[in-house]
């Protein structure tokens, strides 16, 4: 037994030995091409692959004028944003000049942002995060890849990784939540998914994590907005989750608008070239995002085009998309000295090499009667339902939910978000269709028990002062049963350039509820948001609060199946909601402080107007039925560094109906050579467990998971005492110690 075990290890190695030879062989093979290239390049032509240009909205005259032409002469390597009807053909033709027409045929790469789908729109990632689930995550940018590849895009610039603590901004919805363990699970997922196994397989995409890095930490959540923050911090919080996407084999990166710490991050060596590349060992390239290096002229770091684009390419920017004057001035900087072409070849080398790679040069072309094959499937469709139902997070349920519809007659439905498609899609949704999208007005019709009458009143516009639409609403909640409003934000509040200063639902939509609430009707509110909200007066005056975020084109059906109890929410907070914006920043992971909050002593870190404490905290999230913990036992209380130690405890469904629970593992480092937080995720499961059935939960925690940055900034273990809990969210559960002693 034993020898034949020791045998199919040779096997093995013998194989992995074979399959890493020929690899390397491959490799050098395209480093060979790619170096012959280069010498064949004159200046422009390299700096051409160093252009991208965005392409969406071109005219037909733009396109013959300017567009063909340039691809021609081999000044364009990229276009961006390339959509619309015809979309393959067009990829088809513009490559056809550039393979068969510019005089070394290298082969444009088109990128576009598929973010949360390409035509089936899934949840905002913000919402996906909150479902736990990376194989479903993973399982959706493979399906994105695939309706993309088939419309003629190459490369999406996504998966969007930035930690965003603050939910004035925007941009908090494009990214998977506040923390930077379960972010950088997602960002991994979501790389496997859309470059797949194979990069040369024509239905995988290459991805691009973005923005390299700390775009969350913007000051006040204001977009675009200086970010200020110590290395630790960039370490701790915001880089993780590139490391894990670099590590799981991102092939490009993109910049950050913002500057940090005094440098923008589009020319900032130290992050592209030091920690990227040197520490990281990052091979293939990275986009400036859009104009961002001519931006470093307003930044007040690059004296003029030319000297934006000196800095962009030294610090390790090889694509500059757009920031044309940069590009344009690039040739001049060579010619006169004030950069090697040396530096050039290099940058072009990596761009050449992720074409290869990606299997461009072999086969350029899309096969333009793929897209209507792959597009929209039954099973994409299904995805999308399983996804946006995960999910979705029940915030409150004085047991209003799930609905019994055999017991209603009149069911109400209120509220803006109610009978609308545009919002379900969310932000960055450009290559979607809204007609693919089912509103949850129609998905409620669609479930609801034969000869239950629903009602239906808009109520008010999202983001209006008029209340013109009260009295219908009114009238719909006097006589309904039960009412259902549909609240919150449109998808046109979130996203890029679109900060608030407020995060209160927007317009007269609270007066609305609290006219309802009036009419003594119960009311499940159904929350459309892409951030977190502040919404302690509904968590104080409505029965039940389902936070929905965007859900994709099967808003409809997923929000139905939730509210009748088909399918039992699980999803759980990975966005900290506040009390009051004042708040903000607010996050689970903060510090102790010499003074830890306490009801009892004044002087100790709160407010004196609101409690310290979240609405929400981060890991929450109800279900319809209850989950035990008990049993939490640790196989050591004393382990070496370097060693593990298990911890498990029983999870118990004590209601009746079958769920799902998102078990989480947190650990704190209770005394170091710099303060640690009060509690840091380092694992989860999620366990389905029928009415009455106990399950085990079993956690290892190794030496990774104790792991951090010391007063060195060195990633180690100390010895010490340790606190451990397994927890339904991060402010409660079960409680354990052990201790870490040296060698
Ligand atoms: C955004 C990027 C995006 C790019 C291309 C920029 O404004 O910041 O995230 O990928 O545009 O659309």
């Amino acid at each position: 037994m034993k020898s034949k075990n020791i045998l199919s290890l040779v096997v093995i190695f013998a194989a992995l030995a074979i399959i890493s030879s020929q690899s390397l062989a491959k490799d050098s093979q395209i480093d060979k091409k790619v170096n012959d290239l280069i010498a064949k390049m004159t200046l422009e032509e390299k700096v051409g692959q160093m252009a991208q240009y965005t392409i969406h909205g071109a005219n037909d005259i733009e396109l013959e004028n300017q567009i063909k032409p340039l691809v021609k002469k081999g000044g364009v390597g990229s276009f961006l944003g390339l959509a619309g009807k015809n979309t393959p053909e067009l990829r088809n033709e513009l490559q056809k000049i550039a393979v068969e027409q510019s005089r070394l045929g290298i082969p444009l790469i088109l990128g576009y942002d598929v973010i949360h789908g390409y035509r089936t729109m899934f949840p905002i990632p913000l919402a996906q995060s909150c479902s736990w689930n990376l194989d479903l995550a993973q399982k959706a940018a493979a399906i994105a890849a695939k309706e993309a590849s088939a419309a003629g895009q190459d490369w999406t610039f996504a998966p969007m990784i930035d930690i965003a603590r603050d939910p004035r901004w925007g941009r908090i919805a494009e990214g998977f939540g506040e923390d930077p363990y379960l972010c950088s699970l997602f960002a991994a997922a979501k790389v496997k998914g859309f470059q797949g196994d194979d990069l040369k397989d024509p239905s995988s995409l290459a991805a691009c994590l973005k923005h390299f890095a700390a775009y969350g930490a913007v000051q006040a959540g204001r977009e675009y907005h200086t970010v200020d923050i110590s290395k630790r911090t960039l370490w701790e919080t915001y880089l993780p989750p590139f490391k894990a996407g670099v590590d799981a084999g991102a092939l490009t990166l993109m910049t950050a608008f913002n500057e940090i710490n005094g440098i923008p991050a589009s020319g900032d060596p130290y992050l592209l070239n030091d920690i990227l590349r040197d520490q990281w060992g990052f091979e293939g390239f990275v986009v400036s995002d859009y104009n961002s290096v001519f931006q470093m002229i307003s930044h007040g770091y690059a004296e003029d085009a030319g000297d934006s684009a000196v800095k962009g390419v030294t610090a390790g920017c090889e694509m500059f998309m757009e920031s044309k004057a940069s590009i344009e001035a690039l040739p001049q900087q060579v010619k006169d000295g004030k950069l090697s072409e040396k530096v050039i070849d290099e940058a072009v080398r990596r761009i050449l090499k992720i074409k290869y790679r990606i299997g461009l040069f072999e086969n350029p072309y899309v096969d333009t009667t793929l897209a209507d094959k792959v597009t929209l499937t039954k099973e994409n469709i299904a995805v999308a339902r399983q996804l946006a139902r995960e999910s979705f997070v029940l915030l409150k349920n004085d047991g209003l939910l799930p609905l019994k519809k055999n017991k209603i007659k009149t069911i109400g439905i209120i509220g803006p978000l109610a009978n609308n498609k545009d919002d379900m899609m969310g932000t960055w949704a450009g290559s979607g269709d809204p007609n693919d999208a089912v509103t949850i007005l129609d998905g409620i019709k669609q479930q609801i028990a034969p000869g239950t009458q629903v009602l239906y009143a808009k109520g008010c516009d999202v983001d209006s002062d008029s209340t013109k639409g009260f009295a219908k609403a009114i009238k719909v909640a006097v006589v309904s049963d039960v009412v259902i409003m549909v609240i919150g934000e449109s998808a046109e509040l979130n996203g890029e350039a679109h900060s608030r200063s407020n995060i209160n639902l927007p317009g007269v939509q609270r007066r609305l509820v609290e006219l309802v609430k009036a009419t003594g009707t119960p009311i499940a509110v159904v929350l459309i948001t892409g951030r977190p909200l502040t919404i302690s007066w509904l968590e104080e005056n409505v029965p039940a609060i389902l936070v929905a975020w965007h859900p994709g084109i099967q808003a409809g059906p997923a929000v139905a199946d939730t509210l009748f109890g088909d399918f039992n929410p699980s999803g759980k907070l990975t966005v900290t909601f506040p009390r009051t914006l004042g708040q903000v920043p607010i996050f689970y992971n903060h510090k102790n402080t010499g003074r830890p909050a306490n009801k009892k002593d004044r002087y100790t870190s709160k407010y004196i107007d609101v409690h310290w404490t979240p609405l929400y905290p981060f890991g929450y999230g109800l279900s319809y039925t209850k989950f035990d913990y008990s049993n939490l036992k640790l196989n050591k209380k004393k382990i070496k560094i370097g060693d593990s130690l298990i911890v498990t405890a029983d999870i118990t469904n004590t209601g009746d109906v079958a769920g799902e629970e998102i078990v989480q593992l947190y650990l704190q480092d209770l005394f170091a050579s710099v303060t640690r937080p009060v509690r840091e995720l380092k694992g989860f499961t999620k366990l389905k467990l029928n009415p009455g059935q106990t399950k085990t939960v079993s956690f290892v925690i190794t030496k990774e998971r104790l792991s951090f940055y010391n007063d060195k900034m060195k990633y180690l273990v100390e010895p010490g005492d340790f606190k451990v809990w397994v927890a339904p969210d991060s402010v409660s559960g079960l409680e354990g110690k052990f201790t870490v002693t040296a060698n």
